[in-house]
């Protein structure tokens, strides 16, 4: 075939999102999972894009190729005629019209200010802001915002991602739980030099980690700072009066310093009959007195955790204990479909 008489590849490809409501111009090669990524729309993942847990679902409604093996296995014949598809799988080639669920689309940008800080450990602190522009935040529980950091603080104006720990029946407000990374460039901003009724901006919401709507008993597990979400999701159900699904609450620290929010959280297991809360410590310190569960949070989840038949499992929190969380839970038996997670990874 003369090679001449074939058209020149696209310098940038337009992808119409939602009938006009975001367009994008990217270089064409990445799949639609990256660019839509890299434009802050954040399909649902478990898998980090490599086709493997058929999350990413998006309508494409012109300009994809044909159907990769991946999309074969997680789409029926009739989904994909539809125009469903994986969106770590489509290859941005050309011009695309897509409709992704509107949720994934609803983040926008705020402006708060600082209203409180208080220590919640010696290395975690909840900072509360009260939103200034716009005045109010609709969320799902379990949804993350990204805040931004001061160009005098980082020039590059980078951001980072933390879970909504207030629930959204406070509108006004965004509380977030934040741990210290000693090296880190935004904890120790906002635990240094931020300061009460300064200003910070930040956009959302994002991400999809939150409930189901099935009936399922449900463990979360959390570590560290991993609370943050959970804190949301409980207050929140708290709220509804007709919640019931048995659900119980892994909290993992190192030594009982590193436990917080112990008498709220036994307040809720005393007022809510399907709420159990079972902290872990993984080494207590000389002196701490400890009468509670043993060991990493995930292996104390894996001693109680007998049968998994009907089991949906929430987790929430550094890398090693989501890793180590996803591993017990496969060993058990509990499908992956069945597993949600938010991994607080440097990103
Ligand atoms: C979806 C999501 C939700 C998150 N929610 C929360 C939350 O509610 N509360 C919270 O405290 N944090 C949360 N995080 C982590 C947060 O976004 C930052 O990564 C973290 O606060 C460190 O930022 P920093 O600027 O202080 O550190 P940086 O300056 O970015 O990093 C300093 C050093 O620490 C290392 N590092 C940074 N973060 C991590 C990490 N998570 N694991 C391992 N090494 C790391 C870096 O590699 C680097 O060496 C979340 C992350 C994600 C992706
Ligand atoms: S992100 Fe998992 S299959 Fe696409």
């Amino acid at each position: 075939m003369d090679g001449a008489s074939q058209p020149p590849p696209p310098k940038t490809c337009a992808i119409d999102v939602n009938d006009g409501a975001k367009t994008l111009h990217v270089p064409p090669g990445k799949t639609l999972f990256e660019v839509l990524n890299d434009a802050d729309i954040h399909l649902p993942t478990i898998c980090g894009g490599r086709g493997k847990c058929g999350r990413c679902r998006l309508t494409v409604l012109s300009g994809a190729d044909e159907p990769t093996d991946a999309e074969k296995k997680h789409l029926s014949a009739d989904q994909l005629k539809a125009g469903l598809r994986l969106g770590c799988q489509v290859k941005v080639n050309r011009d695309l019209a897509i409709r992704v669920p509107e949720e994934v689309l609803q983040a926008r940008p705020f402006r708060a200010k600082l209203e409180s800080v208080r220590d919640l450990t010696h290395d975690i602190k909840r900072f509360r802001f009260e939103l200034t522009e716009p005045q109010r935040i609709e969320f799902i529980p379990g949804r993350y915002i990204k805040l931004h950091l001061p160009k005098a603080v980082d020039p590059s104006g980078a951001s980072r991602a933390f879970s909504i720990a207030s629930p959204p029946s406070e509108a006004r407000r965004v509380e977030l739980i934040v741990r210290l990374h000693p090296d880190g460039t935004c904890t120790n901003w906002m635990f240094n030099d931020l300061q009460a009724g300064q200003e910070v901006r930040f956009d959302g919401p994002y991400g999809q980690f939150g409930l189901t709507d099935g009936d399922a008993e449900m463990i979360w597990i959390a570590g560290g700072s991993g609370m943050s979400a959970f804190w949301s999701i409980l207050r929140h159900l708290a709220e509804m009066k007709n919640f019931s699904r048995p659900t119980t609450l892994y909290f993992g620290a190192v030594a009982r310093r590193d436990l917080y929010l112990q008498e709220e959280l036994r307040g809720y297991e005393k007022q809510l009959n399907w709420f159990t809360y079972v902290p872990a410590l993984s080494q207590p310190a000389e002196g701490d007195a400890w009468e509670g569960q043993l060991g990493l949070v995930t292996d104390v989840a894996a001693r109680r955790l007998e049968n998994v038949a009907n089991v949906e499992a929430y987790l929430c929190g550094p890398p090693g204990m989501i890793d180590a969380g996803l591993a017990m839970l496969h060993a058990k038996g509990l499908g992956q479909e069945r597993i949600f997670f938010d991994k607080f990874e440097h990103r």
